[in-house]
């Protein structure tokens, strides 16, 4: 087996109430992909399932040929999964520094200072600010620590939910671009994203889900030109022709 995850007829229910109906899901070593559906279709449910925060009631998730379904979140991770979530993803009342030592926290003191030193060469504006409170940080500067804090365990997995969400353009355009960068350093990342046309301009392909189940798969570029996707689930992020990201070049420092 090839694939780095394999998620295979997964079911995913709060209670009785069953919201992934069956989904099937790759991810290769070092690509992007990205899931996109409307608002309640059961993306976050499903990235939660993998990560072991929600109960998977039927099928498979395999992470590097081993079953997960059976460990625990902490277990996950251990293995190699990192996760950045939609919503509280920083400790807004401790430092940057400290963010990052806490997401380092299951490493030897020797391996978490090496780590939070590459974290802070990779992102040269949390090096400039490591002192600062985490809840005095801009939206898109708290979203760059999040995905440093969830880095420092070195995933060859990352999760990430809607890393755009409430950034301005610009401040999105960054985030893209570090995202980018994390995958050239040949990290897998999965990608739940509203920003259609950024995600997918990024990512290697994508899946398209639609009441829990997946409705269309298939190579990010051919996904961003499907009237399909545009006129029946995406709305109007995805009317009319697909433009152009600009192009994506180093961010100097804030
Ligand atoms: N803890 C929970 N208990 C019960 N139902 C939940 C829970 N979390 C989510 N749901 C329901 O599951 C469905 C899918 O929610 P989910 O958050 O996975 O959607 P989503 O695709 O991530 O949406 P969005 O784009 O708005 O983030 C929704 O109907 C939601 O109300
Ligand atoms: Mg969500």
């Amino acid at each position: 087996m090839t694939a780095l995850l394999q998620v295979r007829g997964l079911h995913c229910a709060y209670g009785a109430d069953e919201i992934i109906h069956g989904v099937d899901i790759e991810v290769s070593p070092g690509e992007i992909v990205t899931i996109l559906g409307p608002n309640g279709c059961g993306k976050t449910t499903l990235v939660k399932s993998i990560l072991g925060f929600v109960r998977a009631t039927r099928g498979e998730i395999y992470f590097r040929d081993r079953e997960l379904r059976q460990l625990r979140p902490t277990e996950r991770a251990a293995l190699g999964i990192g996760y950045v979530p939609q919503l509280l993803n920083t400790f807004k009342p401790l430092t940057i520094a400290e963010n990052l030592e806490i997401g380092g926290y299951r490493l030897r003191r020797s391996e978490r200072n090496a780590a939070m030193a590459r974290m802070l060469a990779l992102f040269p504006l949390l090096a400039e600010r490591r002192s600062q409170l985490a809840g005095t940080l801009s939206g898109g500067e708290r979203q760059v620590l999040a995905m440093a804090r969830a880095l420092i365990m070195s995933p060859c997995l990352l999760f990430l939910d809607e890393p755009s969400a409430g950034l301005s353009p610009l401040r999105a355009h960054e985030v893209f671009q570090h995202i980018r960068d994390i995958a050239a350093t040949g990290t897998a990342i999965v990608i739940v994203e509203q920003d259609v046309q950024r995600a997918l301009a990024i990512s290697n392909r994508a899946y398209v889900l639609v009441t829990g189940q997946v409705v269309m798969q298939g190579p990010a570029a051919s996904i961003a030109t499907d009237e399909r996707i545009g006129r029946a689930y995406l709305g109007a992020k995805m009317r009319g022709p697909v433009s152009k990201p600009p192009p994506l070049t180093p961010i100097a420092p804030a």
